[in-house]
């Protein structure tokens, strides 16, 4: 595992746009595994930024989602398609056709976990997977307990992540009991692993993430497995870390 520990927020999403946009420049067909909530914004306006100023081209990128919730259209304001075409697909020169995300409203969500496995598969794996980390310790929404073995599944949103994630609805009551999200093992087979840790509020996962061994209570242990795992973090989120 490799700490970067950045002053804040901006400083970390400029070093997260960096590796991102190399990882284009040096492979312009690589396939990039994106996140959503409120983490990544930053580095993704820096994408944009950087696309516009030095056209950095994403023409030939695929990308691949993490999760998505079940029974939201891609047309609904809190769907993650939604939110990853207004954060960043509609600003670069991404090709539609090499999107990929889970389809939440699919009619056989056990099927379309599979199809999603496949597309992964199929396009060779994910070169360089984008991660946030749930108070809890989640990736995607791989909630405590989950199995280290498992692969796209469905998944019961805990309460807790119900109520952090409302602030993306306008009431609780619309947010969705499930989604879709890639699994622990579809996760740690990408290439590269970078995790995003920013605020006060991650502090103590933060913590954990140092000081605990690897175990399924913490599923973002698990990445200290993995050979090439980045993690940037700022220093409100190492508040009171001994590191
Ligand atoms: P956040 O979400 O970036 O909005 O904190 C991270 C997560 O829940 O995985």
């Amino acid at each position: 595992m490799k700490l970067i520990k950045t002053k804040d927020y901006d400083e970390m999403s400029m070093k997260a746009a960096q590796i991102i946009i190399n990882k284009v420049r040096q492979n312009e067909s690589a396939t990039l595994g994106f996140a959503t909530g409120g983490t990544p914004i930053g580095t993704y306006d820096l994408l944009i930024k950087d696309f516009k100023q030095n056209c950095t081209s994403y023409e030939q990128i695929n990308s691949i989602n993490l999760d998505e919730y079940v029974g939201l259209h891609s047309t609904h304001p809190s769907s993650y398609r939604y939110f990853m075409h207004n954060q960043l697909f509609k600003h670069i020169n991404i090709s539609p056709e090499n999107i990929y995300f889970p389809d939440g409203t699919a009619e056989d969500l056990q099927l379309e976990c599979e199809r999603f496995e496949n597309v992964i598969q199929n396009l060779g794996g994910i070169d360089l997977q984008l991660l946030g980390v749930g108070q809890n310790g989640h990736i995607g929404f791989n909630e405590p307990g989950t199995p280290f073995h498992s692969v796209t599944h469905v998944v019961e949103l805990t309460e807790n992540t119900r109520k952090v994630n409302s602030r993306f609805f306008n009431h609780i009551n619309e947010v969705p009991y499930k989604a879709i999200t890639m699994g622990i093992s579809s996760i740690l087979k990408s290439k590269h692993i970078l995790l995003l840790v920013s605020g006060e509020e991650k502090a103590e996962v933060m913590q954990r993430l140092l000081s605990e061994d690897v175990h399924d209570q913490l599923p973002v242990s698990v990445l200290k497995k993995h050979p090439h795992f980045t993690v940037i973090c700022d220093e409100k989120a190492l508040k009171g870390v001994k590191v």
